[in-house]
C-alpha cells in the first residue's frame, strides 16, 4: 500500500465518523408524528422546531463550514437531502391540512352554496334623456354648444325680452303657470319653452352664438295623448354676421337626416311665433312608411311628421338683449322633445313616458 492509499483510507474513515457523528434526522420516522398534526399553526411549529433557525439541521449546515474541502461536500449533499425530504413530507400535510380547514370554516359560517347570488339589474338613461343626448351631440358635431337656463323664470325673458306682445294668449293663467305676480319686472312663472335661454344667453355673450338649449318647460295642459303640464324642449339659436333663411333650412334639413335617417327630407310651412320673422315649422317625410302608407300609424297617412318650430330672430329681440340688428343676423328653432321621440320610434302616446312602466322603458336600454 503505497503512502497516497494510506492517507485515503484514513479520509474515508474520518467522513464516515464524521458523518456518524452528525444528529440528522431521519425524515421517514417523523412521519406518524407528521399525520398526527392537525393543525396549521402545530405544523407550522413543528417546521420551525426541525427546519428552522434553531433546529439540528441549521446547526449541522453551520458546521459545515468548519469541515475540511473534501467532507463539506458530501455532508452537505446528505443535509440538503434530508431538509428536502422533511420539507416535501411537510408540504403533503399541509396541502391535506388546508383543505380540511377550508372545509371546517365553510361549515362553520354556514355558508349555502345552493342559495342563489344576487341579481343587480342595470338600469338605463330614460328615452327623454337619451333624445335630448343624441340631438345635442347633432348639434356639437355641427359646432354648436349646449347651455342651460332656469325653469322659474321672469315673465320678462319669458315673454317680453322675445318681443310677445301684452294680449298674448300665452301670458293667461289658462296657458302659463305663475310662481309670483307684480310688476312685470319681477313677475316669476315656470317658463312655457326653453326660448328665454335665447334672450339670456345673448345678454351675457358676444355673438357669434350657436347654441342648443335642452330644458324642463311648463304649460297649464290637461294631461293627453298629445300632452302633458311638465314637457321637454330643446332650443337651438345661431346668430353671426351674414346669416340667412337658407342657413336655417340647409342647418334643419342636415339635422332631419342625422336624427331620422339620410333619405329624410323637410318642407317649411309658414307660421308665427312673436319672437321670429319670417316663422315657419318644419315638417319631416315619415321615417316610418316614408309616404308609402295612407294607413300609417305614425304620420296618418299624410306622409309628413311636424317637428319643430323656428325661424329668423326678429330684430326686436336683438334690441331687446343689447345686440345691433344691423351687425348681426340669426335663426332660432325650438323642438319638443317629446315629439321627436314620438316621431323618431312611433309611439302614439305621451303619457308613457311619465308613466313609469318598464314594460315600456324596457324596450329603450339606449
Ligand atoms: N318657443 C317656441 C314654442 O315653444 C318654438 C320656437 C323656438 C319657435 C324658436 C321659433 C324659434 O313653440
Amino acid at each position: 500500500m503505497t503512502e497516497e492509499q494510506e492517507e485515503s483510507i484514513d479520509l474515508d474513515a474520518k467522513l464516515d465518523e464524521m458523518l456518524l457523528n452528525m444528529r440528522l434526522p431521519d425524515p421517514s420516522e417523523l412521519q406518524a408524528r407528521i399525520d398526527a398534526i392537525a393543525t396549521s399553526d402545530d405544523l407550522g411549529e413543528f417546521h420551525k422546531d426541525h427546519l428552522g433557525r434553531g433546529s439540528v439541521i441549521a446547526k449541522e449546515l453551520k458546521n459545515l463550514g468548519k469541515l475540511p474541502d473534501e467532507q463539506r461536500k458530501e455532508a452537505g449533499r446528505r443535509i440538503h437531502a434530508v431538509r428536502q425530504d422533511l420539507q416535501r413530507r411537510i408540504d403533503a400535510r399541509q396541502e391535506a391540512i388546508s383543505i380540511q380547514e377550508k372545509a371546517g370554516q365553510i361549515a362553520a359560517e354556514g355558508i349555502d352554496v345552493t342559495l342563489d347570488s344576487r341579481h343587480y339589474s342595470i338600469g338605463s338613461l330614460h328615452l327623454i334623456q337619451q333624445v335630448i343626448d343624441e340631438v345635442s351631440d347633432i348639434f356639437i358635431g355641427l359646432g354648436y354648444k349646449v347651455a342651460d337656463g332656469p325653469e322659474a323664470e321672469l315673465a320678462w325673458y319669458n315673454f317680453d325680452a322675445l318681443n310677445t306682445p301684452k294680449d298674448h294668449p300665452g301670458r293667461l293663467e289658462s296657458d302659463t303657470m305663475y310662481l309670483d305676480y307684480g310688476d312685470p319686472a319681477d313677475e316669476m312663472l315656470l317658463r312655457a319653452h326653453t326660448s328665454p335661454v335665447q334672450a339670456r344667453y345673448m345678454e351675457a355673450h358676444e355673438p357669434p352664438v350657436y347654441i342648443v338649449v335642452p330644458g324642463k318647460c311648463y304649460r297649464n295642459d290637461t294631461v293627453d295623448a298629445s300632452h302633458l303640464p311638465v314637457f321637454y324642449q330643446i332650443e337651438g339659436l345661431a346668430v353671426d354676421s351674414g346669416i340667412q333663411f337658407s342657413d336655417l333650412k340647409g342647418t334643419l334639413a342636415e339635422f332631419a337626416r342625422q336624427f331620422l335617417g339620410p333619405r329624410t327630407e323637410v318642407r317649411l310651412r309658414p307660421h308665427y311665433f312673436p319672437f321670429t320673422e319670417p316663422s315657419a315649422e318644419m315638417d319631416a317625410t315619415c321615417p316610418s312608411c316614408e309616404g308609402a302608407n295612407t294607413s300609417c300609424r305614425v304620420c296618418g297617412g299624410s306622409g309628413w311628421l311636424e317637428l319643430l318650430g323656428c325661424g329668423m330672430v326678429d330684430p326686436n329681440v336683438f334690441d331687446a338683449v343689447g345686440y345691433n340688428p344691423a351687425d348681426v343676423t340669426g335663426f332660432a328653432f325650438g323642438a319638443g322633445v317629446e315629439r321627436l321621440a314620438m316621431v323618431r320610434y312611433g309611439i302614439e302616446d305621451m303619457r308613457h313616458f311619465v308613466d313609469n312602466d318598464l314594460r315600456f322603458l324596457a324596450q329603450f336600454p339606449g
